[in-house]
């Protein structure tokens, strides 16, 4: 079975010491959970707790990885963090233009394009975020605009044979709302993302391109979602928040 990937979003959700708090409590059920090679963990803490978090974490089968980042590495860029620095503090996975910095932050396809350039320059793995909204769906368009998305934020991109890049198929009204997508449409999607990535990256081999599910993902329904042979994970909100809950969804995974 093809490894997993379980990346968690802890958004703004937490306060500094629930951060650490989750931390600890990941840390303990991770040790007792003894997780393989086949399942490839990592958490997104806010920028605040990221540096105590990745403390905790150290020596655990946890990954770090950010919910946001510059694509420039240095300069005038007020308010702003660069994956560079990020790279710097063992940052390995950057999840990039979450449907949430798109609908709130203005964050555009382009933009979307020079943070997964820059990832990759910096030897991080990038995970890109694409996904339609309720009326996007409702009004058929649903796989042009995952299409789109995808080959505007992967054009001219280039991804060396000893990296990963992963999308994260997230349709927007599934995400924090209990109600995830039927599997069947995720795998139908997943499909389509694949023809994308295969049009848009063309000679390139693909072997180290991922495909994720997030929107309502739990311990629950993880399995309905990675027995799929096209999805290879998923990009987890709501349930990464609780350990124990986190611990579960990544053994049915
Ligand atoms: P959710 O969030 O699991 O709470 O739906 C997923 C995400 O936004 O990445």
């Amino acid at each position: 079975m093809s490894k997993k990937f379980l990346i968690a979003n802890w958004k703004m959700k937490l306060n500094a010491e629930e951060s650490i708090q989750l931390a600890k409590d990941l840390k303990t059920e991770i040790s007792k959970a003894k997780f393989g090679a086949d399942k490839e963990i990592a958490v997104a803490p806010d920028f605040l707790s990221w540096q105590a978090v990745a403390k905790i974490l150290k020596s655990s089968k946890v990954n770090m990885a950010c919910q946001n980042a510059w694509y420039e590495d240095k300069g005038s860029f007020t308010g702003e963090i660069s994956l560079a620095m990020l790279k710097d503090l063992g940052c390995q996975y950057a999840i990039l233009g979450h449907s949430e910095r798109r609908a709130f932050s203005g964050e555009t396809d382009e933009l979307v394009n020079k943070k997964v350039a820059t990832a990759l320059k910096h030897d991080m793995t990038p995970v890109v975020c694409v996904g339609e909204t309720f009326e996007q769906r409702k009004e058929g368009r649903k796989d042009v605009v995952i299409m789109r998305q995808v080959q505007e934020a992967l054009r001219e991109i280039d991804i060396k044979p000893e990296q990963t890049l992963i999308v994260a198929y997230e349709p927007v009204w599934a995400i924090g709302s209990g109600q995830a997508m039927n599997p069947a449409e995720a795998e139908h999607t997943a499909m389509i993302i694949k023809q994308s990535l295969i049009d848009v990256l063309e000679h390139q081999d693909l072997p180290l391109v991922k495909i994720v599910y997030g929107g309502s993902v739990d311990s629950k329904n993880v399995a309905s979602f990675t027995n799929i042979d096209v999805i290879d994970g998923a990009l987890i909100g709501g349930a990464s928040l609780d350990a124990k809950e986190f611990i579960n969804l990544i053994k049915k995974a």
